[in-house]
């Protein structure tokens, strides 16, 4: 299924493996959102519970971020979690997002309390830390 989405012409969608001393260990998603902008990126995450808290997740969601700002000219990158995900909003903030808001959204009829963390094209800049575009 991912694998389709990467094959998709023209590609909005980059299905990535994460990869531990040479083993797949998680997954890292990413894709274009037509509306509002074709700029704009959502994305996803998950690790095998055998390699949460070791940074790796931190250190893929940087390299996706330098990867949508740099090669696909992304101008908004937009991350959401459960607010009680404590791990996913620590990735996020430790990469340089920010949260916009927090609020209830219903998925599958049942109500559940979702944080949005984003990051534009002018805070990656500071936080890559050149200014340059
Ligand atoms: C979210 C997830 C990808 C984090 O990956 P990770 O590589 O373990 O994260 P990191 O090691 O980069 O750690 C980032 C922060 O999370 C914290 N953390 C890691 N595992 C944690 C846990 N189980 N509980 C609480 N905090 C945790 C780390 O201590 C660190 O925080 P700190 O900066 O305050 O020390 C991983 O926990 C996971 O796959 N969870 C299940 C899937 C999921 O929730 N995906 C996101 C859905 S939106």
């Amino acid at each position: 299924m991912a694998a389709a989405h990467n094959r998709r012409q023209p590609r909005r969608a980059y299905n990535l493996a994460v990869l531990l001393e040479g083993r797949v260990v998680g997954w890292l998603g990413f894709g274009q959102t037509p509306e509002p902008s074709p700029r704009r990126f959502e994305f996803g995450y998950a690790l095998l519970p055998s390699v949460w808290g070791r940074g790796s997740m931190t250190e893929t969601l940087e390299a996706a971020l330098a990867f949508m700002f740099g090669p696909l000219g992304a101008d908004l990158v937009v991350g959401a979690c459960e607010t009680g995900n404590t791990a996913s909003v620590r990735v996020m903030e430790r990469a340089g997002m920010r949260l916009v808001h927090t609020r209830s959204e219903a998925e599958a009829g049942a109500a559940r309390e979702v944080c949005r963390f984003v990051m534009d094209r002018p805070a990656w800049q500071l936080v890559r830390g050149t200014g340059l575009p």
